[in-house]
């Protein structure tokens, strides 16, 4: 199904349709995380794909060790500001942690809160226990991606944030997991942390789009945390980052400036300052 040429088609991402449409020619999909207005706006004057509302808010925005914190209170009102400032992107919510997880009813109403928040679809971390309920999901008209490999949200069942299906077991059950995903009707999966030849197959195999964070080159589009792309966590290194700008330097920088600026009696200037 793929072969090693990118797409320089420019298939705009308006609907889950176009994740399929850009799988299809092979025109790779770029997705950055996003939590409030300001960003959302910056992005939304970028040709970056499609927004996630991460649950990593809970950690990069809110300080929490691991995304376990994150409600759906707290994801309902960072999506609501990424969608006031993103009008134009297709933007997608995570379900947070044991959301899923408490009965059907429990998890509609979740749902409901954030579609109603801005959300355009919602992501769901792990297969096993999901499948009908992401059908539910789906057949109530709200897409869903998948999320396989390194989950977060079982980040203590996992024994830590370590790249998963390395094993032929492993990968073989992510693979099947995938599939099951796919069955169960969403329209895309994330795969977190898996070797490059793992997700290059599963990839393939599917008809739907597979977006990748540490997962290599072959999957059909790439999500990253917006601040770990800008550099803003100097200790925050791991191998499938790239870093596309020193936002801790850069902003230090200013910082001491404009701190310096003020004791000076330079800031503010006459130009800064009404008559
Ligand atoms: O919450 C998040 O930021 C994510 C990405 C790492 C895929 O789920």
């Amino acid at each position: 199904m793929k072969n090693s040429q990118p797409s320089s088609t420019k298939i705009e991402v308006k609907s889950i349709l176009d994740f399929k449409k850009k799988k299809t020619a092979q025109s790779k999909i770029s997705m950055v995380t996003c939590y409030d207005y300001s960003m959302a706006n910056l992005v939304s004057q970028s040709p970056i794909d499609t927004i996630l509302v991460g649950d990593s808010v809970a950690q990069v925005i809110h300080g929490h060790s691991t995304t376990l914190q994150a409600t759906t209170a707290m994801m309902a009102l960072h999506t609501q500001a990424v969608a006031r400032g993103a009008k134009n992107k297709f933007i997608v919510t995570d379900m947070p942690f044991l959301s899923t997880r408490k009965g059907l009813k429990y998890a509609m109403e979740q749902v409901e809160k954030l579609m109603k928040a801005g959300a355009h679809a919602l992501k769901i971390e792990g297969a096993d226990g999901h499948q009908q309920l992401i059908q539910h999901i789906v057949q109530s008209g709200v897409p869903v991606m998948g999320h396989l490999g390194l989950t977060p949200q079982s980040i203590y069942q996992l024994g830590g944030a370590k790249v998963q299906g390395k094993n032929d077991t492993a990968a073989a059950k992510i693979t099947a997991d995938a599939l099951i995903l796919q069955e169960a009707g969403c329209f895309s999966v994330v795969l977190e942390c898996v070797p490059a030849h793992l997700s290059k197959k599963i990839t393939s195999q599917l008809e739907i789009a597979t977006i990748g964070i540490g997962a290599g080159p072959d999957t059909d589009g790439q999500v990253l945390v917006m601040q770990d792309m800008l550099g803003l966590n100097p200790n925050f290194n791991p191998r499938f980052l790239k870093k596309y700008f020193n936002g801790a330097e850069a902003l230090q920088k200013a910082f001491e400036t404009y701190a310096s600026e003020v004791m000076q009696i330079h800031f503010p200037s006459k130009e800064h300052s009404y008559e």
